[in-house]
């Protein structure tokens, strides 16, 4: 059975990729799902794309299309608690959508119908995915991520966004939607995110540097001592 491996950046794509042995490739909705063997596992590499609604039509694609057993996101993302800092991998335990808001219909950050703004990552997987991480590059931090339909680049939303989501360890733009969709067809999910920079008015400096120097090799060597156990 497949494991889905997600990418937001091309970047990281790219290396997962190039050390992949390539099968077929499958193109739809203007996605390229590349089946191959990483590591032993069979798996599908995908570009989410950035933002939500991206990450989510990708999510229900591999669910649906692939019949995937489960899935790890990896890409990068902006340190929000003041402990997380550039370079630090942070693994998920849960992930809510920090933009999402039909109050007073519904509590903020609830996703309407589900009776839920948390969704958890799957406890198992994230532990192996901590493991791998401990053992190639140092302890991940664990805890939220929060996603939203917005790059955070400046001091003023990073504080409010810690403000109102204390415990919130780091934000991206598609983990928390890919959550969601993974509860809807009750699939596992993993998320590893690396910390690019600190969704401050340096973030759109720091970002490219990073992704291109060290988030995409670093995502390689955690990923490929990951899959094995997954
Ligand atoms: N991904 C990486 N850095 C980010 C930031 N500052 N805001 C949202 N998503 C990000």
């Amino acid at each position: 059975m497949t494991i889905a491996i997600v990418a937001a950046m091309p970047q990281e794509l790219a290396a997962l990729l190039g050390a992949m042995q390539p099968g077929q490739v499958q193109r739809l909705a203007g996605r390229e799902f590349h089946l191959g063997t990483l590591a032993g596992r069979q798996v599908v590499l995908a570009l989410s794309g950035i933002g939500k609604v991206a990450a989510a039509a990708t999510t229900a694609l591999l669910c649906e299309r692939f019949a995937v057993r489960a899935l790890l996101f990896t890409g990068v993302a902006g340190g929000l608690a003041p402990i997380v800092r550039v370079g630090d991998a942070v693994v998920a335990t849960s992930l809510l959508q920090h933009d999402l808001d039909a109050s007073p219909i519904f509590p903020r950050w609830e996703v309407p119908g589900s009776g839920r703004s948390r969704f958890d990552a799957d406890a198992s997987m994230a532990a192996l995915l901590a493991a791998a991480v401990s053992e190639v590059h140092g302890a991940p931090h664990r805890g939220l991520i929060v996603s939203g339909d917005r790059f955070v680049s400046s001091a003023a939303e990073s504080a409010r966004l810690q403000a109102e989501l204390p415990d919130a360890l780091a934000v991206d733009m598609e983990s928390a939607a890919v959550a969601q969709v993974c509860a809807d067809f009750g699939r596992p999910l993993a998320v590893l995110r690396t910390i690019s920079d600190r969704a401050d008015d340096q973030a759109y400096v720091d970002f490219p540097r990073f992704l291109a120097d060290v988030a995409a090799p670093l995502t390689m060597r955690i990923v490929t001592a990951a899959l094995p156990r997954l």
